[in-house]
């Protein structure tokens, strides 16, 4: 028997030359029976590419076998590739052979579904472009910022999900029982990688954190996955700059290597462009309330900033942008006070633009013993549940800071959608948990 051509992947096959021969293999994307030829335009994890089964040339059981094949179905083609514009990529494959793997049954996705349906159907509906497109672009920007990591003199660790205490307040917690003992899902490793530094200094963390978020919004999810990373001997503006940087690293990654899945997705390259250079501008708290209030939203010093009002804020700004010096009350009892303004704290936001908004959370952290104990004290909390997170304070304590970065959120913006549900394969809801 005669070898059979190359398996490629569809992408390398469509910048074959006319003539060249290739075999793919695949999922049926489209099918259009024209008689005398049949169109099969098969889908892999790199792209698609159309196959065409002329009835008068490809052997009959080719034929039969493409004839089978329904959307969906698991296929391997080969032949030769021809140049053709009215074929997606430019190219098709004139099949010598066809095979049909395995024949699927009536696909339950159509198209015109809603989003209820399609959630249903999810482990089905992330093979679709859109979703394929978006998982590809989520790999790449999680790349690049190991890579940007990496190259800095980070540390990766890996700290529990299983906690005692809450980082980010009691209101979200998930509550677990741990043989017969009440445990919560981590809202943040933050407490964790600050007990690193003591022995690693630069270290970051990519986990699961849980939040039971009270509301429903575009921009929530109750599990997400959490870049975090914490650095000793560093001040707010430091940790603001890796941050920066970070981001940056994340934005130019994608650009240089997913601009056809941004496409794909219709997503604005200029606006991306201008975010993958880390000079990001910084506002105060007091000066956003101030450019809040000059577009008529009704704020007053110490409220908190929703995403009503982020959304507001980004209409400022074409890149990414600082917000940072909250009001003490608004932020967690951790971040460092301002010892020259006792009412606010050294904490930062990273706002996405185009009306996205937070995307990073971080501070520098308190890290005087009895400041932080009376902080816990006046927030209501038991000093003696943060007995080990006080000790940090008492055995060479230094300034340290670090930040938070919510993956899906960066995605759900480098990616413009419109929905964060769509930045992650199996987004977990408040009334599902399937599939
Ligand atoms: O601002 P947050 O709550 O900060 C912390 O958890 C800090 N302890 C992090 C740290 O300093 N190590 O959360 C950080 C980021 C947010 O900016 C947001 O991007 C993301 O996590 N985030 C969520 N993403 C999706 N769904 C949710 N429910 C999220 N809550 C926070
Ligand atoms: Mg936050």
């Amino acid at each position: 028997m005669e070898a059979l051509p190359r398996l490629l992947k569809t992408r390398e096959a469509l910048r074959l030359g006319s003539g060249e021969e290739a075999r793919i293999r695949g999922w049926v994307y489209r099918k259009r029976d024209l008689g005398g030829k049949i169109f099969v335009v098969i889908r892999d994890s790199e792209g698609i590419m159309q196959v065409v089964v002329d009835r008068s040339k490809a052997p009959p059981e080719a034929v039969e076998a493409a004839e089978e094949a329904t959307i969906e179905s698991a296929v391997e083609a080969w032949g030769r590739v021809e140049a053709d514009p009215r074929a997606p990529g430019g190219a098709e494959l004139r099949a010598e052979g066809f095979v049909l793997h395995s024949r699927a049954e009536d696909f339950p996705i159509k198209g015109g579904e809603g989003v209820d349906y399609l959630l249903d159907v999810r482990h089905l509906w992330i093979r679709s472009r859109r979703l394929t497109a978006v998982w590809r672009i989520r790999h790449t920007a999680l790349k690049a910022m190991r890579e940007y990591l990496e190259s800095n003199g980070w540390w990766e660790v890996s700290p529990p999900i299983l906690t005692q205490s809450a980082v980010e307040g009691g209101a979200t917690l998930f509550e677990v029982n741990f043989f017969g003992r009440k445990a919560y899902l981590s809202q943040s490793a933050q407490f964790y990688l600050e007990a690193l530094i003591y022995s690693l200094e630069r270290v970051w963390s990519l986990t699961t954190s849980f939040r039971a978020e009270r509301s429903r919004t575009r921009r929530h999810l109750y599990e997400y996955w959490h870049l975090e990373l914490e650095e000793a001997w560093a001040h707010m503006r430091d940790s603001m700059r890796v941050a920066a940087e970070l981001t940056a690293a994340a934005v130019k990654g994608v650009l240089d290597e997913r601009v056809e899945e941004l496409e794909l997705l219709g997503r604005n390259i200029d606006a991306l462009e201008r975010a993958s250079k880390p000079d990001y501008p910084a506002i105060t708290y007091d000066e956003a309330i101030e450019l809040l209030k000059r577009k008529g939203v009704s704020v007053e010093w110490g409220d908190d900033l929703g995403a009503d009002e982020e959304r507001v804020l980004t209409s400022y700004f074409d890149t990414p942008f600082f917000v940072t010096h909250f009001p003490k009350h608004i932020k967690s009892f951790y971040m460092k006070v301002d010892r020259d303004r006792p009412e606010v704290v050294l904490g930062f936001d990273l706002l996405a633009p185009e009306g996205y908004g937070e995307i990073i959370g971080g501070s520098e952290r308190e890290d005087d013993y009895e400041i932080l104990l009376s902080r816990i004290k006046e927030e209501g909390l038991d000093p003696e549940e943060y007995k080990w997170y006080l000790d940090l304070r008492r055995y060479g304590s230094v300034p340290h800071s670090g930040f938070g970065l919510g993956v899906d959120r960066l995605v759900m913006w480098v990616a413009g959608l419109d929905h964060i549900r769509d930045s992650i394969p199996f987004p977990r809801f408040r009334d599902r948990i399937y599939p």
